[in-house]
């Protein structure tokens, strides 16, 4: 488990998301709680309840960026769910728990994956064996059974004879042995000068050309793709799995170049020495003692009912989620799976409706709120330039690929982000997304030209700034559609 400090969450988050400093504090603290928990001793640890968190703030200031980074910065079992997607009109399938089984899904996987790749080194060396099986020619396997056969003859046929003699008999006969025990040594290491001759050329690639016969196991089950899952998602029942189980494991034999077939071979083989078992258990238990459920757009589960046509109840959703976070068992089909310590991190813009409007006992479920502040001017040159993945960098990696230098001027970066100022306050503030839309239009005519240009090399100043956006800016109509 993650124990990085909450300072040096908050340095991490910070190569991606400019200010919002309050936020950033409470999810490192919060994440940082989950690794003290661990250390407490076990009868307090289990009366230790996670803090859930609301980050409230309005569209385009980075809540769900914060989510999408914490969830790359630890590698706790992480899943985003969209709570609006609970209500949506004919979707009644989709039940709350679906998010505990997903997030136990993505996880066993991700265990499955890692055990796998620890399993490489291992695999890799019963391939080589397995190829070498393949390669060496049948004739030569019973040759040399032949050989070890003439050698007990031999042996035989000695001990005969000193049987007759007895003095030189028990020499001869330990002779025998040993030449015996070498032989069967030799073919037990499987190192005959044949063998290791081929390997030899196995790993220097002298190989790659020939083909061998291979059996490649394979599951046809042409017909599952017609059903989908619908209603029985609800018993946590993968209708794909429970029939793939059931049908037998076709094999086929092809013929596949020896590269392929080393790889074919591995991964079967680095399946084989994954244990299954131990894979769900591990996951389950990361996903009950660290998991974190991040739930997006809580707001649009709030408020009252009935306002929105035929929505399936609001509260009804609310009421649904209750259980799950104040602790509860869910049926997956790994097995049961307690939802008491997994950390929900809700986020909401909160516009119209305020955290009050949540049902109390899910209100009680979050205690910690923390607002996000609105971004302006400042933020946003920074949020062009700081980030690690800034859009602008962006553009300038993209026009490379055109063999084209875009160089944007200080100032022009300002002006930019003084026109998403000024746009988010006319029309909608959809905070740094602005920017977005901002800078497709600005660089439209460079972005389309690019591969035709003479010019290596481009720099956007104020003035190609401004004269791009002069008829747009300081039309409401035209903005709302452009920007
Ligand atoms: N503080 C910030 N620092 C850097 N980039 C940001 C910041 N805020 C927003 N962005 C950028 O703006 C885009 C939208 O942000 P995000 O998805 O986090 O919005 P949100 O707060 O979740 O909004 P909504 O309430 O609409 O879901 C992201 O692509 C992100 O790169
Ligand atoms: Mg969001």
């Amino acid at each position: 488990m993650s124990s990085l400090k909450p300072s040096e969450i908050v340095k991490e988050l910070d190569k991606y998301i400019i200010g919002q400093n309050k936020a950033k504090r409470s999810v490192a603290i919060a994440l940082r709680n989950r690794w003290r928990r661990q250390q407490v001793p076990e009868e307090l640890r289990d009366e230790i309840a996670p803090k859930n968190i609301i980050l409230i703030g309005p569209t385009g200031v980075g809540k769900t960026e914060i989510a999408r980074r914490l969830s790359m910065l630890t590698d706790s079992p992480f899943n985003k769910v969209e709570a609006s997607k609970f209500t949506e009109v004919g979707y009644v399938g989709r039940d709350v728990e679906s998010m505990v089984r997903d997030i136990v899904e993505l996880t066993v996987n991700k265990v499955k994956s890692k055990e796998q790749k620890a399993a490489i080194p291992k695999a890799e060396q019963i391939t080589e064996e397995r190829m070498l099986d393949l390669l060496l020619p049948p004739v030569l396997h019973s040759k040399k059974k032949k050989e070890n056969q003439n050698l007990e003859d031999e042996a035989e046929e000695e001990l005969d004879e000193a049987e007759e003699e007895l003095d030189e008999a028990e020499e001869e006969l330990d002779e025998a042995e040993e030449e015996l025990d070498e032989a069967a040594v030799q073919e037990q290491e499987k190192d005959s000068p044949t063998r290791a001759k081929l390997r030899k050329m196995l790993r220097e690639g002298k190989l790659d050309k020939r083909y061998v016969d291979l059996d490649v196991s394979e599951q046809n089950m042409p017909v599952i793709e017609v059903f989908s899952n619908a209603g029985l998602e609800e018993m946590g029942i993968n209708f794909k799995d429970m029939l793939g189980g059931m049908m037998p494991k076709n094999s086929k034999r092809r013929k596949v170049k020896v590269p392929e077939a080393m790889k074919l071979i591995s991964q079967e083989e680095s399946q084989n020495l994954v244990d299954f078992d131990k894979v769900v258990k591990q996951a389950i238990e990361r996903v009950e003692q660290s998991g974190i459920i991040f739930l997006d757009e809580i707001d649009k589960i709030a408020g009252k009912d009935g306002s929105h046509g035929p929505d399936i109840s609001r509260e009804g959703v609310q009421r649904d989620l209750l259980p799950i976070v104040e602790g509860s068992t869910v049926t997956t089909k790994y097995g049961p799976v307690q939802s008491d310590h997994i950390l929900f991190i809700a986020s909401g813009a909160f516009h119209a409706i305020k955290p009050s409007d949540l049902i109390p006992e899910l209100q009680g479920r979050f205690p910690i709120r923390v607002e996000l502040d609105s971004l302006a001017r400042k933020e946003f040159v920074r949020i062009l330039t700081e980030p690690k993945n800034a859009l602008l960098l962006q553009y300038v990696a993209l026009m490379k690929t055109e063999g084209l230098d875009v160089i944007f001027e200080d100032p022009a970066v300002d002006e930019i982000a003084k026109i998403a100022e000024e746009v988010n306050s006319r029309t909608e503030n959809i905070g740094a997304r602005r920017l977005h839309t901002l800078m497709e239009c600005l660089l439209e005519d460079i972005l389309f030209e690019a591969p035709d240009m003479d010019t290596k090399k481009i720099s956007i100043d104020v003035k190609y700034v401004r004269e791009k956006f002069k008829d747009i800016k300081n039309d409401d109509d035209l903005s709302r559609y452009i920007l």
